[in-house]
């Protein structure tokens, strides 16, 4: 691993020779220090260059979505998919990614954007148009869009392409008290360091948790259950006063007992549910 990736440095220094050699010198000379690399003989650099040093696929010195494949000493220059990047883990490895999980800090040029509707990028995650909604984006591929909704409570986060809290995400216009009606009760230190919660004052299922006591983040309770702002736990929502009739006209009265008490599995049925778990997103066309 650690022999190919300095055989991969080696390849790059190249290439950023080969890019670099119509371009004038480093211009902002301080003739006081010792030059900082070995310097390069031309013609062992262009004898490299013309040979690929092993075959595989390397990513370009300065842009993150090109890169080359080596292929019997022929190099061919490539480029991903518009909004992916080269993943440069493994010279055997053909890979493009979208760019969450990639460095591209040291090779910051991407090809010019193809842009479609909802899409600036054909491939990729990509915020709603409109600042305030907060919780949607869009997934693109090939150009063609896919709008997300992130569960309720969660700001779409562009850096990292998930949905998060408020207070995470940290966009502008998608604060805690932008993205919900509620504001902490001031508290003393101490207390706040519990992260006190308290009912969401307009729907009953729902509570919010207050983050060292002033960063607030919605938080619910299983359907059919309501927060109790008294003993500040979910409890079923007959039992919570102010709560009982929450779930009337959404749930029957038989529906809201088969919650509380679930029909009891036989123990000889050994079926597994082979169901993947619920995706913390929703899907609208
Ligand atoms: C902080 O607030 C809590 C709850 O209101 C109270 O019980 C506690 O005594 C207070 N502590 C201090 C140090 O003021």
């Amino acid at each position: 691993m650690a022999f190919r990736s300095t055989t991969g440095i080696i390849f790059l220094a190249c290439l950023i020779v080969l890019a670099s050699a119509a371009v004038p010198k480093n211009t902002k000379r301080k003739p006081a220090n010792p030059p900082p690399r070995a310097v390069a003989d031309p013609e062992k650099d262009a004898e490299i260059t013309n040979s690929c040093p092993e075959d595989g696929f390397f990513a370009d010195a300065e842009q993150c979505d090109k890169y080359y494949e080596c292929r019997n000493g022929e190099i061919i220059e490539k480029l991903c998919p518009d909004g992916m990047v080269f993943n440069d883990y493994s010279p055997e490895e053909e890979k493009c990614d979208l760019p969450f999980n990639i460095d591209c800090s040291q090779r910051p040029k991407l090809q010019t954007p193809i842009p479609s509707l909802h899409c600036p990028r054909l491939n990729g995650y990509f915020s709603h148009e409109d600042p305030k909604e907060c919780g949607k984006f869009y997934y693109c591929v090939d150009g063609k869009f896919n709008m997300i909704t992130c569960p309720d409570g969660l700001v779409y986060n562009d850096k990292t392409g998930i949905c998060t809290w408020p207070d995470e995400a940290k966009k502008k216009g998608c604060g805690a008290a932008d993205v919900f009606d509620f504001d902490c009760p001031p508290v003393n230190e101490t207390f706040g360091l519990t992260h006190p919660r308290y009912a969401d004052p307009a729907d009953c299922q729902f509570f919010y948790v207050c983050i060292n006591g002033n960063t607030p983040r919605r938080s619910g309770c299983k359907l059919g259950q309501a927060f109790d702002d008294v003993s500040k736990k979910c409890e079923w929502a007959r039992k919570v006063p102010e709560c009982a009739d929450w779930y009337k006209g959404q749930l029957t009265d038989a529906e809201l007992d088969a919650l509380e008490n679930p029909p009891t599995v036989k123990p000889n049925s050994k079926r597994k549910s082979h169901r993947p778990k619920a995706k913390d997103v929703e899907i609208e066309e």
